[in-house]
């Protein structure tokens, strides 16, 4: 597989894309782009085509293989070089040396047409600029073709061309992609990714200030980590701390944002940075889509739930106090990074809550997580970074699918709602301070099973599966002291509550589940019964 030290050099003709390939690409991989004629003209302190003129092109090709040889021996960079520079064997072996090159190639007539937005390329100035591109072009051949992959990328937008660096590469485990619209963010699953997020956050962050929006338990273990990760960076910034806890997820804690940011004299390009479980991304988040009427937002999640769900998709709010999550918005973030590393920190429990929420996803989305989670239990709740990195990464992107398929939530998205039907009323009902999320999610999953089972659309050896898995791993599989009649009148309460009738997500067997809409009172309070008396 491809290292991710290794610098990827985008190279070819002029005209073919390098300089736009390489800033996306850099920018989807989190790494620092550099683009060697714009290093070229800082360090010659004028345009290319003056050194050309003024001292031939003989000066300027020195002071390339200079800088070829400096940027073979730095890692992990994306490099656009200049149309001329692999030409050189010397330089496509400094090049190859650390790094992987890629030759873009175009058709003439597509060079033509892009070349003709004015720019700085001296070898076209003179004559009749149309010949002079076949011959250079003509010129040229043989020494692109020793550069070993290409890429044609006449007819290919930017993104698409990146797309296929990436799969080129090998890379596709490290894209997890969430589109929405014409733009997409990165989720980055990757361990010590905080402590070296000076690096990343420049390339994904539209501004040169951050306010970093936290509570006090999270400040206190990785506030330092955090701070000391983004010292010395050309970027402002500042905290604010609100109150921890789900009880906390409310307006109030919202308008104290607000105060915080008015205070800090916040403007539009100041990007929020969420730093903390989900109750603080989805309370940043919001903050983030009202306040002037919406700024970037960039979540770094420090808790399994939030690392693989939470602060991916684009969903934020608070509760209401007799509705959880009653009030949101959408609004997607410039970027996640989740480092696994920080869920050492992390209360067991909140290790069992997140993947209950997995257990959710895995149901929806893949045979593989679900089969992984039961393999291996004992890592995951030994907290192995690196048995929690790969669940976090599969979790992650079926979560990014999904949403990159609805990222509004018109359809397909419902079916992330497994299990929150229930789950969200149980928490509303023990107001918001006995359950936690995952864990009222997990009571969710096992409620909707025995639905499915006894409308005959799944089989019982699954909700077998699920309720035994919940249990290994330590959650609860029945319902608290309830009453049932209660929890249905918070049913009603639900958003996707149809003209009384409570609508649910129902697993048929793990990758497929169905809407149901309509439920009818009698099968909902008899499931419940049921699982309240300990039947399974
Ligand atoms: N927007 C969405 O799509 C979405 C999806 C799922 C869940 N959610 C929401 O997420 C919330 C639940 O998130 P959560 O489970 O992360 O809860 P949380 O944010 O309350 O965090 C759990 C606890 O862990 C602490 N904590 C966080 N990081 C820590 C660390 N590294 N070490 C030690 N302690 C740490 C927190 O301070 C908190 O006390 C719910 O409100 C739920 O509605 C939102
Ligand atoms: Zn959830």
């Amino acid at each position: 597989m491809f290292s991710t030290k290794r610098n990827i050099v985008i190279t070819g003709f002029m005209g073919t894309g390098k300089t736009s390939v390489g800033r996306e690409l850099a920018r989807r991989l989190g790494r620092k782009f550099v683009d060697m004629d714009e290093v070229l003209v800082k360090r010659l302190g004028t345009s290319i085509g003056e050194v050309f003129r003024q001292h031939g092109e003989g000066l300027f090709r020195r002071q390339e293989a200079r800088l070829v040889a400096e940027l073979g021996r730095q890692k992990g960079l994306v490099i656009a070089t200049g149309g001329g520079t692999v030409l050189l064997p010397e330089n496509r072996q400094d090049l190859s040396r650390n790094g992987e090159l890629i030759c873009l190639e175009s058709a003439p007539e597509v060079v033509i047409r892009r070349l003709e937005v004015p720019g700085d390329r001296p070898l076209i100035l003179e004559g009749k600029p149309r010949e002079r591109i076949y011959r250079l072009l003509e010129l040229r051949r043989g020494s692109y073709a020793m550069v070993p992959r290409h890429i044609d990328t006449s007819h290919l937008t930017v993104y698409q061309v990146v797309e296929r660096i990436l799969s080129h590469l090998g890379l596709d485990e490290y894209r997890i992609l969430v589109h929405h619209g014409e733009v997409g963010y990165q989720v980055f699953v990757e361990q010590g990714i905080l402590a070296n997020l000076r690096q990343r956050l420049p390339y994904v962050i539209p501004s040169s200030r951050c306010v970093i929006v936290t509570n006090p338990t999270v400040k206190r273990l990785w506030g330092k980590t955090l701070c000391q990760a983004l010292k010395g960076e050309d970027l402002a910034c500042e905290f604010i701390t609100i109150p921890d806890g789900e009880r906390h997820k409310n307006l109030t804690t919202v308008g104290r944002i607000y105060d915080h940011l008015v205070r800090l004299k916040a403007e539009r390009n100041t990007c929020l940075v969420s730093f903390g479980g989900g109750v603080v991304s989805d309370l940043v988040g919001f903050a983030a889509s009202t306040y002037m009427r919406g700024v970037p937002v960039l979540h770094i999640p420090t808790t399994l739930l939030a690392q693989g769900d939470a602060a991916i998709g684009g969903k934020t709010g608070f509760d209401h106090p007799l509705s959880k999550n009653l009030i949101g918005t959408f609004h997607h973030p410039v970027a996640v990074f989740a480092d696994p590393l920080v869920l050492r920190t992390l209360p067991l429990r909140h290790i069992r809550n997140g993947l209950a929420e997995f257990i959710r996803s895995a149901l929806i989305g893949s045979e593989d997580l679900l089969s992984e989670i039961e393999r291996n239990k004992k890592k995951l709740l030994a907290k192995e970074p690196k048995a929690l990195e790969s669940v976090i990464r599969k979790c992650a992107r079926i979560k990014a699918e999904i949403v990159s398929r609805d990222p509004y939530e018109k359809g397909l998205r419902r079916k992330l709602n497994l299990g929150h039907t229930i789950g969200h009323a149980l928490e509303t009902m023990g107001e918001y301070r006995t359950l936690l999320h995952g864990e009222a999610v997990g009571i969710g999953l096992v409620v909707a099973l025995r639905l499915a089972v006894r409308r005959a659309m799944c089989d019982p050896a699954l909700a077998e599966r699920v309720v035994s898995l919940l249990k290994s791993l330590g959650l609860p599989t029945e319902l608290p002291k309830s009453d049932e009649e209660k929890l249905w009148n918070v049913l009603l309460l639900d958003k996707k509550t149809k003209n009384g009738r409570p609508t649910f997500v129902l697993p048929r067997k793990v990758g497929e589940v169905e809407t149901v809409e309509g439920l009818t009172r009698h099968e909902v309070i008899e499931t419940l019964k049921e699982l309240k008396g300990g039947k399974r």
